[in-house]
C-alpha cells in the first residue's frame, strides 16, 4: 500500500496537531450551544473520531452517507442519499464534518437538505480544503488546511475504497489511477 504513495503530505503528528487546533476552537465557540456533529461517511470517519475526542464540551454525533464520486477520481455532480440521519435536528447547533471540500457539490446538496430540517444553526468543518477546485458557492467555517490539487489518500480518504487506513496523508502515484483508468477504457471498448 505504501509503495503506491508518491510522497507524504501530512504525517500522523501533523494531522494530530491540526485536529487539536480545530477541536480547541470548536470547544470554545460551542461552549454555550447544543453541538451535534454530523459526519459525512465514509471519508470523514477517521477525522470525526479524532476531532470528537479533541472537543472538550458535551456533544452528540450522527452519521449520514451520500455518494458523489463512484469509483473514479472526478466529481460526477450526482449526489444520492445512502443513509440518512437518525436524530431530529430541531434545537441542535449542527456542525457538518467533512474530510475534504473539493468542488463543493456534495456539501451544497447536504446543507440545503439539512437546513430544511430547521436546526438552530448549521456550520461546516472540513479537514482539507481545495479552494482551486470549487464550483459551488460554498465556504467552510472551520478548515484544517488547504491542500494542492493532487490526488491525496489516507486518514479516511480513498482511491477506489483503498488507502483509507493509512495513518498519514499522501499523494497517490498517478500510475495507480492511470493504470485503472486504462483498464476501464479498454474493457469498455471491448463491449
Ligand atoms: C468525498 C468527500 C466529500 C466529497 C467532496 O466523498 O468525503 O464528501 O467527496 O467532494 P466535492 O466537494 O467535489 O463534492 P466521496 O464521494 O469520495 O465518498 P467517501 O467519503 O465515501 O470516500
Amino acid at each position: 500500500m505504501r509503495n503506491d504513495i508518491q510522497s507524504v503530505l501530512f504525517s500522523e503528528e501533523q494531522l494530530a496537531g491540526i485536529v487539536q487546533t480545530i477541536g480547541k476552537q470548536i470547544s470554545e465557540d460551542y461552549k454555550d450551544k447544543n453541538l451535534l456533529m454530523v459526519s459525512v461517511l465514509k471519508g470523514s470517519v477517521v477525522f470525526m473520531a479524532d476531532l470528537m475526542r479533541a472537543i472538550t464540551i458535551p456533544c452528540s454525533i450522527d452519521f449520514m452517507s451520500v455518494s458523489s464520486y463512484g469509483s473514479g477520481t472526478k466529481t460526477s455532480g450526482v449526489v444520492k442519499i445512502i443513509k440518512d440521519l437518525d436524530i431530529n435536528l430541531k434545537g441542535y447547533d449542527l456542525l457538518v464534518v467533512e474530510d475534504i471540500l473539493d468542488s463543493g457539490l456534495t456539501l451544497s446538496y447536504i446543507l440545503e437538505l439539512l437546513q430544511s430540517r430547521s436546526p438552530k444553526s448549521i456550520k461546516v468543518c472540513t479537514l482539507f480544503d481545495k479552494p482551486d477546485r470549487r464550483t459551488a458557492h460554498i465556504k467552510a467555517d472551520y478548515a484544517g488546511t488547504i491542500v494542492p490539487d493532487e490526488f491525496i489518500v489516507g486518514y479516511g480518504l480513498d482511491y477506489d475504497e483503498k488507502y483509507r487506513n493509512l495513518p498519514f496523508v499522501g499523494i497517490l502515484k498517478p500510475e495507480v489511477y492511470e493504470e485503472a483508468d486504462r483498464k476501464v477504457s479498454s474493457d469498455s471498448s471491448k463491449e
